[in-house]
């Protein structure tokens, strides 16, 4: 089938690469040109594992372009994967969805085009999304073949294992009140649903995975499974750092309570892991915009909200732990270990560390950090923000007064602290993410401490 994606970003792309993958002729369009000339010239504009590889793989069906008289007028399937950045209410921004929805209705002109909400968007945005299309049909002289149905088919990837969760997710939703929309998507999607594509070496099929279930529903209720589903993530991860607070004035061990829990099956293991806390662009910009919907509708969510303090709370443990364990913070050197918002991603949307260095950096303490892949985009984004960005581990660990670790890469594993010990003015870890080996870290000489 012939597709466009409206923004090649960390779901945009992934999408269009993975559908371009499955024999899909994919047309991908960004307003920003330097994002489209690098693709052109072979460069992926975001760090992703694997996604190089399978981009390679799949050049032949590709396209990229800022123009969208080039991308839209053969495309069956239009997607919008623009972002919806929060605003200061927490409702998103829908400027650019709202702008990608007319630029389409200008240059739509098959006899039916399903245009799809794969950016996270409001409740009732499928319909906003209609009429802005409708709209910009309308005023155009040659619309009368053009016909269209909007979808929502939100996106459940996670970065640092996008790939992976586009060629096997766990469901695809699908929101559509035109069952011809939803005939098009389903036959777009079922390679993934059957599973029938030759998996890349580097990306075997698990043995677990077998025919995808497709969830098809009402727009509504398509756009509510995704911020439902985010937000009982959110809470998962904020009510084991509550669970963490109780661990810590009794005594207990919440890594093994989180465990405890987790093999009950009505529970389950993930995001129990207490420590931080979430980051990202999506945790935080979906509970708030989920609050704000609701709010629309005289609803409270007390629930979700709380969830959203203790998190932000747990930002203000690192520096409540620093003080008490160094009691005074100005004119201490603070090494932090991990930029990016989670492992194997270059993204510093709303990261933890960004706010941890801002909360050291007021209270008069000397920042340093490090990130195996996030530095780059650290300095373009935030310029340096008065941190110290350093080339590994050993330099950030040079005269520190304390470490944290923040980001749990692999990398910060395998340190050997027996050396990085004799480095430290005074070897004292802060272990964010419970994450490093304790007893290994004790006998190193470090005065190992934790969250909770
Ligand atoms: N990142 C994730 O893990 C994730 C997961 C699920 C859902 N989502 C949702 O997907 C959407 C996109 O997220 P992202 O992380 O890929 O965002 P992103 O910021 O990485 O990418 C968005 C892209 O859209 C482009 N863009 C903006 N306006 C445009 C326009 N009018 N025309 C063409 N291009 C335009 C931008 O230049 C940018 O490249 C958001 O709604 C987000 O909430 C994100």
């Amino acid at each position: 089938m012939r597709v466009a994606i409206i923004g090649t970003g960390y779901v945009g792309l992934t999408t269009g690469v993975c559908l371009a993958f499955m024999g899909h002729t994919v047309s991908c369009l960004d307003s920003d040109e330097a994002k489209i000339k690098a693709l052109w010239e072979g460069k992926i504009p975001i760090f992703e594992p694997f996604l190089e590889e399978v981009f390679h793989e799949a050049l032949v069906n590709l396209t990229f372009t800022s123009t969208y008289a080039e991308a839209i007028p053969e495309a069956e399937v239009v997607f919008i994967a623009v972002g919806t950045p929060p605003t200061p209410s927490g409702a998103p921004n829908l400027e650019f969805l709202s702008q990608a929805a007319r630029s389409i209705g200008q240059h739509i002109t098959r006899d039916f085009v399903v245009v799809v909400n794969k950016s996270t968007v409001p409740i009732g945005s499928g319909n906003w999304v209609d009429s802005l299309l409708r709209e910009a049909v309308a005023s155009r002289a040659d619309r009368s073949a053009v016909q269209f149905a909007v979808a929502s088919n939100p996106e459940f990837l996670r970065e640092g294992s996008a790939l992976h969760d586009s060629l096997y997710p766990d469901r695809i939703v699908i929101g559509a009140d035109e069952p011809r929309a939803l005939e098009v998507l389903y036959t777009l999607y079922r390679p993934i649903l059957d599973q029938t594509f030759t998996p890349p070496n580097f990306l075997p099929r698990p043995e677990t995975v077998g025919a995808v279930p497709l969830l098809s529903t009402d727009l509504a209720s398509a756009e509510l499974i995704k911020y439902a589903a985010n937000a009982f993530l959110a809470l998962k991860i904020s009510f084991i750092n509550e669970i963490g607070l109780v661990a810590e004035r009794v005594g207990a061990n919440i890594s093994e309570v989180g465990r405890g829990i987790g093999l009950d099956s009505r529970i389950g293991p993930r995001f129990l892991s207490a420590g931080i806390g979430w980051g990202g662009s999506c945790f935080g910009k979906d509970t708030a915009a989920l609050i704000a919907t609701a709010g629309e509708y005289g609803l409270h969510l007390p629930i979700v909200e709380a969830a959203k303090k203790i998190n932000s709370r747990q930002r203000d443990r690192v520096v409540e732990k620093l003080l008490n364990e160094l009691k005074i913070l100005k004119g201490r050197t603070v090494g932090l270990l991990g930029l990016a918002f989670k492992p194997n991603t270059d993204d510093l949307r709303e990261a933890p560390a960004i706010e941890i260095a801002q909360k050291l950096i007021d209270r008069g303490v000397r920042v340093k950090a490090h990130d195996p892949i996030a530095m780059e985009k650290f300095e373009q984004v935030y310029g340096k923000m008065g941190v110290q960005l350093c080339q590994n581990a050993e330099q950030v660990v040079e005269d520190c007064d304390a470490v944290v670790l923040v980001t749990e890469w692999n990398d910060y594993r395998e340190l050997d602290w027996e050396t990085l010990a004799k480095k430290m003015r005074a070897p004292l870890i802060l272990d964010g993410r419970h994450t490093l080996d304790r007893e290994k870290l004790t006998r190193a000489g470090v005065r190992y401490v934790s969250l909770s």
